[in-house]
C-alpha cells in the first residue's frame, strides 16, 4: 500500500516553477498586463483589480481603456469629479468600488506624492483595497512574494490539494496552502498564471485536466472529484423586495432624474423618481401619492427584475409623458430642489446604474438602445 501523502508532501509535488513554464506559453494578452518579462505599472494594476473584483475580464476591458484615456495617472483621477468617475463606471455595478476608487487615488496623490506605495500594508490601507487586491498589486506591480486569493484561486487550490471542507469556513486553509507555493521570483506571474490557469484550464464545470500543468499532482483529479471541488456552504435565500419607479418624459425628450444618497446602496448615481421598497408592489393609489408630481402615469406592463448582492428588486414602472419643456417651470410635488434633480437629455451622460437603465429601457421599450452600449 502507497504512504498516504500529507498537504506539505503534496505542496512539494505541485510545483510553482511547473504554473510558471505553463504560464510563459499560455499567458493571455490583457489591456491591463505588462509584455513578458517588464514590471507592470502599479496604477493600472491596481485599477485593473478594482475593476475586475465581481466583474469579468471581458466586461472590464473596455471600462479599462476608457478609464485610462480620461485619466491616464493616478494624479490625474485624483482631480477627477466624482460624478465623473461614477458616470465612467456606470454598468459595472458594485459602485461603492468607483467611490472607493476616486478616494483611494486622492490618498495616493495626496499621502504618497502620487507614487503607489510598495508594501502590502501601505496597499491594503486604501480605500477598497482588502486583503486580495492587496496581495494582487504586491505581486503583480511590484514582484513580493504574495498570493491574491479570489474565487479562481480558491478552485484551483481547493482541487490541487483535494481540499474538501466547505468554503467559506476553509478559507484560511487554502490561503496557507496558496501562500506555501507562491515563489520568491516571478510571484506577480505566478499569480497571474493562477488567474489564466483558473480560467481556461481550471473552470467551475468540465475542467480540461488534460491540458492542465497540475494535472498529474492534482489531488482531486486523482480522486475524481475535481468537478465537485470546492465545496461551498449553501447560499441564503435572498429576500425579495418591490416597489415603483416613476420616469416623467418632456416633449424635448429629457427624463427626470435625481440623486441618490452619497451613502448606502447605489450612493450618489441617478436614478428616475422611485417610491420605497417593500413586500409587494404599490397599489395604484399608493403609487400615485408616492409619484414625484401629479401626472397622467400610465403603468407599464411586466416588471423589471434586479438582483443585488443582499437581496432581488422587483420594480413596477410608471412613465408620464409631458407636454412643452419640464425645466422651464417648477418641479413641485415630492422633488424638492435639492435632491440633485435634473432634467437629462442625454442619458449617456449620466451616472446611472444597471438597475436604473433597465428602468427607463422598460419605460421607453420602442425607442431602441437609449445608452450608448460600452
Ligand atoms: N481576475 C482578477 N484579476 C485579474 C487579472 N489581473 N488578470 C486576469 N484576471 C483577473
Amino acid at each position: 500500500m502507497p504512504a498516504r501523502t500529507s498537504k506539505k508532501q503534496k505542496a512539494s509535488a505541485v510545483s510553482a516553477q511547473v504554473l510558471l513554464d505553463w504560464y510563459d506559453v499560455h499567458r493571455r494578452t490583457l489591456p491591463w498586463r505588462a509584455p513578458r518579462g517588464k514590471r507592470a505599472d502599479p496604477y493600472r494594476v491596481w485599477l485593473s483589480e478594482i475593476m475586475l473584483q465581481q466583474t469579468t475580464v471581458q466586461a472590464v476591458g473596455p471600462y479599462f481603456v476608457k478609464f485610462l484615456k480620461a485619466w491616464p495617472d493616478v494624479v490625474a483621477l485624483a482631480r477627477a469629479k466624482q460624478d465623473d468617475v461614477l458616470t465612467a463606471w456606470a454598468g459595472l455595478g458594485y459602485y461603492a468600488r468607483a467611490r472607493n476608487l476616486h478616494a483611494a487615488a486622492k490618498v495616493v496623490a495626496s499621502e504618497h506624492g502620487g507614487r503607489f506605495p510598495s508594501t502590502y500594508e501601505a496597499l491594503r490601507a486604501l480605500p477598497g483595497v482588502g486583503d486580495y487586491t492587496a496581495g494582487a498589486i504586491s505581486a503583480i506591480a511590484f514582484d513580493l512574494p504574495f498570493a491574491a486569493m479570489d474565487a479562481n484561486a480558491e478552485r484551483v487550490i481547493a482541487r490541487v490539494f483535494a481540499i474538501a471542507d466547505p468554503l467559506p469556513g476553509s478559507k484560511g486553509e487554502m490561503r496557507a496552502a496558496l501562500q506555501a507555493l507562491v515563489p520568491q521570483m516571478r510571484a506577480g506571474d505566478f499569480a497571474q498564471a493562477l488567474m489564466d490557469l483558473g480560467s481556461a484550464i481550471c473552470t467551475p464545470k468540465r475542467p480540461s485536466c488534460e491540458r492542465c500543468p497540475w494535472g498529474d499532482v492534482c489531488a482531486a483529479r486523482a480522486k475524481g472529484v475535481q468537478e465537485e471541488l470546492p465545496v461551498k456552504a449553501p447560499k441564503m435565500v435572498r429576500p425579495l423586495k418591490r416597489g415603483a419607479a416613476f420616469v416623467a418624459r418632456d416633449a424635448e425628450s429629457a427624463v427626470l432624474l435625481v440623486k441618490r444618497p452619497e451613502k448606502g446602496l447605489l450612493g450618489g448615481m441617478m436614478q428616475p423618481p422611485l417610491g420605497p421598497w417593500g413586500e409587494t408592489f404599490p397599489s395604484a393609489d399608493e403609487a400615485m401619492a408616492q409619484a414625484p408630481f401629479k401626472a397622467k402615469w400610465k403603468k407599464k406592463t411586466g416588471v423589471v427584475r434586479h438582483g443585488f448582492t443582499h437581496f432581488e428588486l422587483e420594480i413596477e414602472v410608471y412613465v408620464a409623458e409631458l407636454s412643452g419643456r419640464a425645466d422651464a417651470r417648477p418641479l413641485g410635488g415630492r422633488v424638492k430642489p435639492g435632491h440633485g434633480e435634473r432634467w437629462v437629455r442625454d442619458l449617456s451622460t449620466a451616472a446611472l446604474p444597471t438597475v436604473m437603465k433597465k428602468i427607463v429601457e422598460h419605460a421607453f421599450p420602442d425607442e431602441g438602445p437609449l445608452f450608448r452600449r460600452h
